[in-house]
């Protein structure tokens, strides 16, 4: 450990006001309200308006963010937008709520790790504040997938939603540090499990690929949902090994939230009781990157934790990524 450490000073998220119910979907495709609540455990999602990009949430939750920090946006001299749903190709994601926030001090790039992007980010932000280099980092976990998603597609179209979620990440004295411990992983072998295919270099847009709907989200649920539990439970177990701290020592494990029998599976195998595994995708459904920072802020917001509590994060998305990070709070 070096000089400095980190923390999380203040936590903010936003959902678009649109909300798609899975009655709703009844009436696009061939499903059920019934089959997506035993399968998945999501009720109801989010949909962000046409005029509403990816850069648009992320500012309304780094805006809540950055209030319960208080801090100004000049403040902060970095930002790091975790998204695989970017505003556009380039400029990067951090440019367009940089300009939105007016944080005119800011080093920005974007980060793409899929639904693992905030525990990347959370990672990659931490090293450039422990280097010395930048003071307070904001870091956004934002998606509109609702953009790329098939929505004639049942088995994927039923499972994403629009939202963001923001944390203020503040360089502290070494003894002060927050992050105990990050593992992080990653496997292109199973690069096509999970993705959308056209609409970059490799598969530039065609009429025929957009006749084709190359430029969507693929996925191979099962074979996804088989990996992810195992990459979180190990992620996770590494952490706890690296920091010292057993299961029965962290207040709470906030997964990714993608589907609740990975969850309750993850939860199963690491020996937590169910109470203390957070999750909310009953309301939002898979938000990807921004599944992490939603649920923080949830915990921050209904003080659902105490400075010093051990929170345990871990994710796992396309790519395939994964990670876990333990956070004492
Ligand atoms: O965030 C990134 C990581 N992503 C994930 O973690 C997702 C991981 N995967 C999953 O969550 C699950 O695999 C799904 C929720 C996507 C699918 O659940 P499943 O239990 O693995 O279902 P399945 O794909 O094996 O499909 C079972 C059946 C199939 O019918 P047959 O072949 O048994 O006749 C599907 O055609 O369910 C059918 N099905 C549906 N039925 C009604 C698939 N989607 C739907 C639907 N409504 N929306």
């Amino acid at each position: 450990m070096g000089q400095y450490g980190v923390r999380i000073v203040g936590t903010g998220s936003y959902a678009p006001p649109k909300v798609l119910t899975n009655h709703d979907l009844e009436e696009m495709v061939d499903t059920s309200d019934e089959w997506i609540l035993a399968r998945t455990g999501i009720k109801t999602r989010h949909i962000a308006a046409d005029d509403q990009p990816t850069s648009s949430l992320a500012y309304e939750a780094s805006l809540k963010a950055l209030e319960a920090a208080g801090m100004a946006p000049d403040d902060i001299d970095l930002i790091i937008v975790a998204t695989s749903s970017p505003d556009c190709i380039f400029p990067n994601t951090g440019c367009f709520l940089q300009r939105k926030l007016g944080a005119t001090n800011a080093a920005c790039f974007s980060l793409e790790a899929a639904c693992s992007g905030f525990v990347y980010g959370f990672q990659v932000a931490s090293g450039m504040l422990q280097s010395g280099m930048f003071e307070n980092a904001l870091l956004v976990g934002a998606e509109k997938f609702s953009t790329l998603l098939d929505w004639t597609d049942r088995t994927t179209c039923i499972l994403f939603g629009d939202g963001a979620g923001a944390a203020v990440l503040r360089r502290v004295p070494s003894d002060d540090n927050g992050l105990l411990a990050c593992k992080l992983g990653a496997n292109g072998e199973f690069a096509e499990l999970l993705g959308v295919p056209a609409g970059g270099t490799a598969m530039p847009l065609t009429h025929e690929r957009l006749d084709q709907r190359l430029n969507c989200l693929q996925m191979k649920g099962r074979e996804v949902f088989r990996l992810a539990v195992n990459a979180m439970v190990e992620s996770c177990e590494s952490v706890m090994a690296d920091a010292g701290i057993s299961i029965d020592q962290v207040r709470w494990l906030v997964p990714h939230q993608a589907n609740t029998r990975i969850i309750l599976g993850v939860g199963k195998r690491l020996g937590i009781p169910t109470e203390r595994v957070f999750m909310n995708l009953d309301r939002y459904g898979n938000t990807s990157a921004a599944t992490i920072p939603i649920a923080l802020d949830e915990i921050a917001r209904g003080e659902l934790v105490s400075k010093d509590d051990y929170v345990l994060l871990t994710a796992f998305g396309g790519g395939l990524t994964w990670g876990a990070l333990l956070l004492r709070w």
